[in-house]
């Protein structure tokens, strides 16, 4: 991926780690569309940062992603590059039936949402230069908190489904890269970690992640060294050890 001169659509853009992409990669000139639900920050970001847009957009809908889709081929026909970073996170408890709702809105939010998003947004990127997929899973994904099951599960399926769609866009010769990111626990209100010590500040995140892929543009994963040893547990023998660190955390 270029680091400049794309037109970038960002899903959950109004807070956390899209909003902290959006405005570096803004400011690295780039044009950026942020998206989300909550219309008054939308309009806040819009006031406070020109030349950034804002995009209403719950990736829970599938009307609402059609409605996105011919909005943005008609407002920014240059797209090039889709952020797939929309998500929820949530603790749940699998031996109380009601619970069953948390775990069903994870599957829409974060799997379904980014599936449906990939298959709405690809043919406005197929063919373009430099068009790129980027999908924010989670080290998660890789080894899970047993605390949020359904998250993890959904992230696991995230990286499983970035392959595909890189093979397949491959085998296509489509010329879209997909770059997988993969980021260790990060202070944002999600899982309400913005005061969490042991999460990553966010600035630091984006900092070594935006380096990441400075350092190499063709990356096919972007995982920071604190997430390392999640990423490579299975690979380095350590998958129960880390499992067990991360279930008593
Ligand atoms: N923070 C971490 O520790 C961490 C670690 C690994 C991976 N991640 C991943 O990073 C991504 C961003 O998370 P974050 O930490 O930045 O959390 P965040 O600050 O809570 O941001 C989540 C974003 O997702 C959007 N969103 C939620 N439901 C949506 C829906 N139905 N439709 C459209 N947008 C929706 C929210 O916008 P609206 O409410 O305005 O819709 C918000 O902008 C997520 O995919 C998360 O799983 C985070």
């Amino acid at each position: 991926m270029k680091m400049t001169g794309n037109t970038i659509l960002i899903t959950g853009g109004t807070s956390g780690i899209g909003l902290g992409l959006a405005l570096r990669l803004h400011e690295a000139g780039n044009k950026v569309v942020v998206a989300g639900r909550r219309k008054e920050l939308l309009d806040e970001i819009t006031a406070e940062h020109p030349g950034i847009d804002g995009l209403v957009l719950d990736v829970a809908d599938p009307d609402s992603i059609a409605r996105a889709r011919e909005t943005v081929a008609a407002s920014h026909p240059g797209l090039n590059v889709l952020v797939n970073n929309a998500g929820i996170m949530l603790r749940e408890n699998l031996l109380d039936p009601a619970e069953l709702k948390v775990a069903e809105d994870h599957v829409t939010v974060n799997l379904l949402g980014t599936i449906r998003m990939t298959y709405a947004f690809l043919p406005l990127l197929a063919g373009k230069d430099d068009a790129v997929v980027m999908n924010v899973t989670s080290a998660l994904a890789f080894v899970p908190y047993p605390s949020t099951p359904t998250y993890s599960a959904t992230k696991a399926a995230l990286h499983s489904f970035s392959e595909s769609l890189r093979i397949q866009l491959a085998g296509a010769d489509a010329g879209v890269q997909v770059i997988e990111v993969a980021p260790p626990g990060v202070r944002t209100t999600l899982l309400d970690q913005q005061d969490n010590d042991h999460a990553m500040p966010l600035d630091d995140f984006l900092t070594e992640t935006l380096d990441l892929l400075r350092e190499k543009p063709d990356a096919k994963e972007l995982v920071v060294e604190g997430a390392r040893f999640i990423r490579d547990a299975q690979a380095t023998g350590s998958y129960d050890n880390v499992l067990a660190m991360i279930a008593s955390s």
